[in-house]
């Protein structure tokens, strides 16, 4: 980014953002490193609530823009393929209409940004040297003799985490942990991101280290860590698809359906079917998949047929130069030959 780009970018992030997109902290993933300094607390998009616990911990914005910037690299990465390809706008909201449409895509968004934020204050707790979070100490003597194990190292502290991700992002009235039969878009937003939390504590697990005399393994130290956000993405891209359609609060009684069962905390809920996200909608926000590239070999989602919805697809032939049938030379360099290749790109119509 250059720096006009980057000053209309803080200026936005300062000025206009609260005014036109309610406050997102989600705004934190765009101001790329390109921007010298973050605004401070002050000057970033947030809510009263999220300004005031952001002055009250300002040590923790660089995880909030490393969280912010973690999970929606891993949105898009997740949904590299698919018709709707978690693509950011440049104007608030940051990912435009699907962050309020009460869809399957609002969920995943909700709990993947919840989640990040988990992994990137939780990986600055395990640096060891912040005053308010740690290692797990409660992990810290404990083991079995008998097995040849003890709990030992630096065991991922998820606890602290997650406080102040539910606090930033949810800031719930304290009884509000209440069964529902229906949903509201704060209620809904307010379960995925907790999904998306409990998701960083379903794909934790323990590594252990060999000790003993010539690597006997005669005594284990073993610690708990949180998988790398990649595979939390992977785990949410799953409970996205397995998502449970709720009914909307406000509707009249008589037009909705009562859950029969509550749902499962680690479920993704949602109230409004997604649309098919083939055509474009400037309305909603919506690029449609005309120009984009499939795979013509897939039977997934990247493949012509869906991911094109049955319009049909380009097909133009591609160069490539490559550098190939390289040897080395002694003494001392590697000689190469450069090879030319045709492929077949195809492109949804
Ligand atoms: C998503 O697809 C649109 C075209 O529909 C493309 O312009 C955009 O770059 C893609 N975004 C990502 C993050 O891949
Ligand atoms: C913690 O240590 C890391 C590297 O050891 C350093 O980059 C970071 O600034 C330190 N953080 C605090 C709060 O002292
Ligand atoms: C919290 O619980 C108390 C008693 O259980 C109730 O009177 C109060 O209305 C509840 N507050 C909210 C915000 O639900
Ligand atoms: C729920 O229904 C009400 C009334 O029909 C509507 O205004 C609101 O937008 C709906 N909520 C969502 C998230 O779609």
């Amino acid at each position: 980014m250059d720096t006009r780009g980057a000053c209309a970018l803080t200026l936005l992030l300062a000025c206009v953002c609260p005014l036109i997109c309610g406050a997102s902290w989600m705004w934190l993933a765009v101001t790329s490193a390109g921007v010298p300094e973050l605004p401070g607390c002050r000057g970033l998009s947030l809510s009263d609530h999220q300004r005031e616990l952001c002055i009250r911990k300002p040590f923790l914005l660089p995880s909030l823009q490393d969280g912010a910037q973690l999970a929606v690299a891993e949105c898009q990465n997740q949904f590299r393929h698919e018709r709707w390809n978690c693509s950011t706008s440049s104007e608030p909201p940051l990912f435009g209409y699907e962050l309020t449409s009460g869809t399957k895509e609002t969920a995943f968004i909700h709990a993947v940004m919840a989640a990040g934020l988990v992994h990137a204050i939780t990986r600055i707790c395990s640096q060891g040297n912040m005053s308010e979070c740690g290692c797990d100490a409660r992990l810290q003597n404990g083991g079995s003799v008998t097995e040849g194990w003890h709990w030992g190292g630096c065991s991922d502290h998820i606890q602290y985490g997650t406080w102040f991700s539910r606090k930033f992002i949810d800031n719930l009235p304290k009884n509000s942990s209440v069964r529902r039969d229906s949903y509201t878009l704060s209620t809904m937003n307010q379960h995925n991101s907790e999904a998306g939390r409990q998701a960083i504590e379903q794909t934790m697990s323990t590594d252990c280290r060999c000790h003993g005399v010539s690597g006997s393994c005669a005594i284990r130290t073993c610690w708990r860590m949180m998988a790398p956000f990649e595979r939390v993405g992977k785990y949410l891209k799953e409970r996205y698809e397995r998502s449970i359609q709720v009914p909307n609060q406000s509707r009249k009684k008589s037009r909705r359906k009562e859950l029969s069962r509550p749902v499962d905390k680690s479920q993704l809920v949602y109230i409004n079917k997604s649309p098919n996200y083939c055509v474009q909608d400037r309305r909603r926000g919506i690029a449609g998949t005309q120009g984009r590239r499939c795979n013509r070999a897939s039977t997934g989602p990247d493949s012509c047929s869906l991911l094109c919805c049955g319009r049909g697809y380009n097909t133009r032939v591609e160069r490539h130069v490559q550098r190939c049938e390289c040897k080395f030379v002694w003494c001392c360099y590697v000689r190469c030959r450069r090879c030319e290749s045709m492929n077949d790109m195809h492109t949804c119509k």
